[in-house]
């Protein structure tokens, strides 16, 4: 009887044993590296996952009307090309020869702090780059930092025609954004803006049209054929043959081999972006489609912007999808905090409301007591 018992107790042992054993190898805990450096904590699931996983519940779908939290409806027009996320066959990359690694700038070692971060030089870079990867993970595009060299005797935004060429064969679209421009509805994929923009599939370049702006009381915003010139604050190129022949010519430009005048715009303002205006863009549209402008009021300016600049920008562009602080750069940081906090203040609106069971605690009506007690009653007051 007694050895009956000692054999079960024994086998109920090894059995936990083996689940221990089990669990032990099927944990994948600590693994040496984390115990050497205890202070790395590594995050489960990845931040890549969580951000995608928290953002599930508002992004917008690719092929639905978009209302924005002002009521502001925008209809997709035609129907749409885009359909299906293009996830990681999308780049978004932001171009820039600043180093953004010094005091209070993203790429340092050091923690940033947000309420100090004075949005100039690399802290502005540092305030674009995380308004713009925090989008790419959003909507799991690929996102990179390109930090371009200067090109002898040109300016320095001259890197971005060559920059798009070196780095589109590896992607479907590359989609680069000035350091100043903020996404205004983190929620709105690309696929959906390339819908309402009527990029198709062979549109190699997409940007918007610039806002009118005098300065010394002429237009400053035009071509020499006067035609309103497009910016260059968000470009998106498609990777077609056409699109590296068009490339080609915009980054060679200044070579006069193809555009005589064309090395006037070396140094001079608006260099690349006059440049592409003033050729690229009568070259290389023979189907109408190949360069789709984008509706300045999409991309550039910010809300009330005209109205701050009355008399230099004439033209109302809100900055609707993309904000393009070209004047104001401080306003950035605003709009960066502005577009987290919307589309956070969604969620915890909606997380709120749907266990509002829960956290919601209203307290019971009082019950009013007209009457004092009696204890107070008997108490003398007079002294
Ligand atoms: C811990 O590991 C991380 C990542 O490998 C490293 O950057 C960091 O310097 C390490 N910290 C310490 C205290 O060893
Ligand atoms: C978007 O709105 C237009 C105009 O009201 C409508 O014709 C279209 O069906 C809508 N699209 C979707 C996907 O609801
Ligand atoms: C831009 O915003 C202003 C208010 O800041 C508004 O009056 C105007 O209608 C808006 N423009 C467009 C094109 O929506």
């Amino acid at each position: 009887m007694i050895s009956t018992q000692r054999v079960s107790v024994f086998i109920v042992a090894i059995f936990l044993c083996f689940i221990l054993l089990f669990q032990i190898l099927q944990n994948d805990g600590p693994s040496i590296n984390d115990i050497k450096n205890i202070s790395y904590r590594p995050f489960r699931p990845s931040i890549h996952d969580s951000i995608l996983a928290l953002f599930d519940s508002i992004r917008h779908p690719i092929t639905e009307n978009y209302t924005d939290v002002s009521g502001t409806r925008f209809l997709l027009e035609q129907p749409p090309i885009w359909t299906k996320p293009l996830k990681k066959k999308v780049l978004i990359v932001d171009i820039d020869t600043r180093e953004p690694s010094g005091d209070n700038q993203i790429l340092n070692s050091a923690k940033m702090d947000w309420e100090k971060l004075d949005v100039s030089g690399g802290e502005l870079v540092s305030n674009g780059i995380m308004n713009h990867y925090l989008y790419a993970q959003i909507h799991g595009y690929d996102y990179k930092f390109f930090q371009a060299q200067h090109i002898k005797g040109h300016h320095d935004t001259w890197i971005l025609p060559h920059v798009l060429y070196d780095l589109l064969p590896d992607y479907q679209f590359v989609v680069t954004m000035d350091a100043d421009v903020t996404i205004t509805h983190l929620e709105v994929p690309l696929e959906w803006l390339f819908n309402r923009w009527g990029l198709t599939k062979h549109t190699s370049i997409s940007m918007p049209w610039d806002q009118e702006e005098i300065l010394g009381g002429e237009t400053v915003s035009i071509d020499s054929k006067g035609l309103q010139v497009l910016n260059t604050g968000v470009v998106a190129v498609q990777n077609l043959e056409y699109t590296f022949e068009m490339l080609e010519a915009w980054k060679d430009c200044t070579t006069e081999k193809r555009y005589s005048g064309c090395g006037r715009w070396k140094e001079e303002w608006s260099h690349e972006q006059r440049a592409f205006s003033e050729y690229i863009r009568y070259d290389f549209n023979p189907a109408g489609d190949n360069i789709v402008e984008i509706p300045c009021d999409d991309a550039m300016g910010w809300p009330g912007m005209m109205h701050e600049y009355e008399g230099q920008i004439m033209s109302d562009c809100n900055g609707t999808f993309f904000r393009h602080h070209t004047l104001r750069k401080d306003k950035t940081k605003e709009s960066a905090s502005s577009a987290v906090m919307q589309v956070l203040s969604e969620i915890l609106q909606h997380e709120l409301l749907e266990h509002k069971d829960k956290v919601w605690v209203k307290e019971a009506e009082r019950i009013e007591v007209d009457e004092a007690p009696s204890h107070v009653e008997n108490v003398d007051l007079s002294g």
